[in-house]
């Protein structure tokens, strides 16, 4: 089955630092007992990665879950990110040591510039060069960059990101992209893989779900894995942290993985990278 059967399985980032293929996303839970919950729920059903960010505002919390967990440090992938009004070299590396004293540990798995603020990303950038090279961080990114945003910042930048965390989903492909960061070698990632929720009224989804006798959530994920994306689903609710997780079990066929992608219509349910006033 393409190898991908083990929720704990990843994909191999290009400096051999190994990153589970799903993840637990945690926009929009909330800080306190729903976040702690939801990393405990998705640690102690096999999740081995989750994904936050400075902005929203639930790191004290994931950093509880974790440790609540009998999970170790260790064998978690863990991701945050810089926000845009902390970008600059020493803004950057004083944001990333705020996340790490608000999670309570001592690194990450994966520094991410969430969005590429002009005149401000290569200086960023600078400053996750420096943290991976004074081993803080086992691996730097990028979230919400276009081909053009990473060409100009492979012209400075001494280390290729790793990582290119995206909207993605069967209305926005970007295939172009995706065979960019390919050919560099920076591994794609999606968020909002089921478009925010609007994914479970389509029509071509519903069929699929019949047919394979699997969730409409777990067809996109499953889509979102077979074409080598790695993929993080947001729930708070224990049920469906466990359900989106249940995806290693069936293949889907590459009629049906076509299908999916022919669907694409570059729809964006989140802002545009090109066009953003945050
Ligand atoms: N880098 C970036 O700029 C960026 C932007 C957006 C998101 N992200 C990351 O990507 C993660 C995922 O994206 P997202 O949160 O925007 O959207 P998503 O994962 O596509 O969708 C989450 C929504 O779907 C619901 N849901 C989850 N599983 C379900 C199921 N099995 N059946 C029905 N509904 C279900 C959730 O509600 P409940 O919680 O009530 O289950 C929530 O409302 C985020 O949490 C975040 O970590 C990154």
């Amino acid at each position: 089955m393409n190898g991908i059967t083990d929720i704990k399985g990843s994909f191999t980032l290009h400096n051999g630092v190994e990153m589970p293929y799903l993840g637990l996303g945690v926009y929009l839970s909330e800080d306190g007992q729903e976040v702690v919950n939801a990393v405990k729920w998705a640690l102690e059903h096999g999740y081995r990665h989750i994904d936050t960010a400075s902005i929203y505002k639930n790191e004290v919390g994931v950093g509880q879950g974790i440790k609540e967990s009998n999970v170790s440090r260790q064998e978690i992938f863990l991701v945050s990110k810089v926000w845009n009004s902390d970008q600059g070299y020493e803004a950057t590396i004083k944001a990333f040591n705020d996340s790490l004293d608000r999670l309570e540990l001592d690194y990450l798995d994966l520094y991410l510039i969430h969005w590429p603020v002009n005149g401000m990303y290569k200086e960023t950038w600078k400053a996750l060069e420096y943290l991976y090279e004074q081993k803080l961080v086992r691996a730097i990114g990028v979230s919400n960059f276009m081909k053009h945003h990473l060409e100009d910042l492979l012209e400075d930048s001494t280390i290729v990101p790793m990582v290119n965390q995206m909207e993605f989903h069967p209305y926005l492909v970007q295939q172009d992209l995706v065979d960019f960061c390919k050919e560099k070698k920076i591994q794609y990632e999606a968020w909002s893989p089921m478009m925010q929720g609007k994914i479970f009224k389509l029509q071509e989804f519903k069929e699929l779900a019949e047919k394979y006798n699997k969730s409409i959530a777990q067809i996109v994920l499953r889509w979102d894995l077979q074409k080598g994306v790695i993929t993080i689903p947001k729930s708070s609710k224990k049920e469906r942290i466990i359900s989106n997780a249940d995806i290693f079990n069936f293949q889907l066929n590459s009629e049906d993985m076509d299908k999916l992608s022919s669907l694409d219509r570059s729809k964006r349910f989140g802002p545009d990278p090109d066009n953003f006033d945050f």
